[in-house]
């Protein structure tokens, strides 16, 4: 079994047992460098707009959630983001295999929260709609990513209890979009990320 299996037997595994996984280091350094220069790039050309919230009344609110995104293109002229999107989908055939999850399509989006912006605790279906997001993914981009830089995602589990998870660059995180709660806590520095979600049929 080569590397790239290893890695995703792993976190296939982990998130088969838990309902979330976490990877440590997704994609080559080097791809991470050059996802987070592309996305300074198009943030500092104005490529991104403010998130809002809800599904049917879209609604501005900087209190609820204050990123910026741009949905990406599986065609992308950059080849990192097309190795990402190559990695994911090779993901996704692996946990259709073993998991049986039947997730067909994959929506990635750029995700730029500025100094002390968050997103409120939510889950990532929507309610007032039939929603078919099945798999939350979230690959971070920052590099040399301190604990007192913050930014973490807190991941809500069962009894009352939480996960922190700091936004290193490198790190894939996984979970069941309809299961856990979670929110974005205010960084100290920009925080960029590569937000997907996988859908089923
Ligand atoms: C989201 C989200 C988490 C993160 O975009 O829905 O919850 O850590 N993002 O960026
Ligand atoms: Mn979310």
């Amino acid at each position: 079994m080569d590397t790239q299996n290893a890695q995703l037997e792993t976190l296939i595994n982990e998130l088969c047992e838990k309902g979330y996984a976490i990877c440590e280091s997704f994609l080559p350094t080097d791809t991470i460098f050059a996802l987070a220069d592309d996305a300074k790039q198009r943030y500092s050309n104005g490529d991104l707009t403010a998130a809002k919230t809800g599904n049917i009344n879209k609604t501005l609110n900087q209190e609820v959630r204050g990123d910026a995104t741009l949905w990406l293109e599986e065609n992308d002229s950059n080849t990192s983001i097309r190795a990402y999107f190559s990695k994911m989908h090779a993901l996704k055939k692996a946990i259709n295999e073993t998991l049986f999850m039947n997730l067909y399509a994959l929506e990635t989006h750029l995700a730029i929260y500025p100094v002390g912006s968050i997103y409120q605790k939510h889950l990532d279906q929507f309610q007032q709609t039939e929603n078919r997001r099945q798999l939350s993914s979230v690959l971070y981009l920052n590099a040399h990513w301190q604990t007192a830089d913050g930014g973490e995602l807190r991941l809500y589990l069962e009894n009352k209890t939480h996960l922190d998870i700091l936004p290193t660059g490198g790190k894939l995180v996984l979970f069941l979009s309809a299961k856990f709660w979670h929110e974005v806590l205010p960084a100290k520095r920009d925080r960029i990320s590569l937000t997907g979600w996988f859908y089923s049929r």
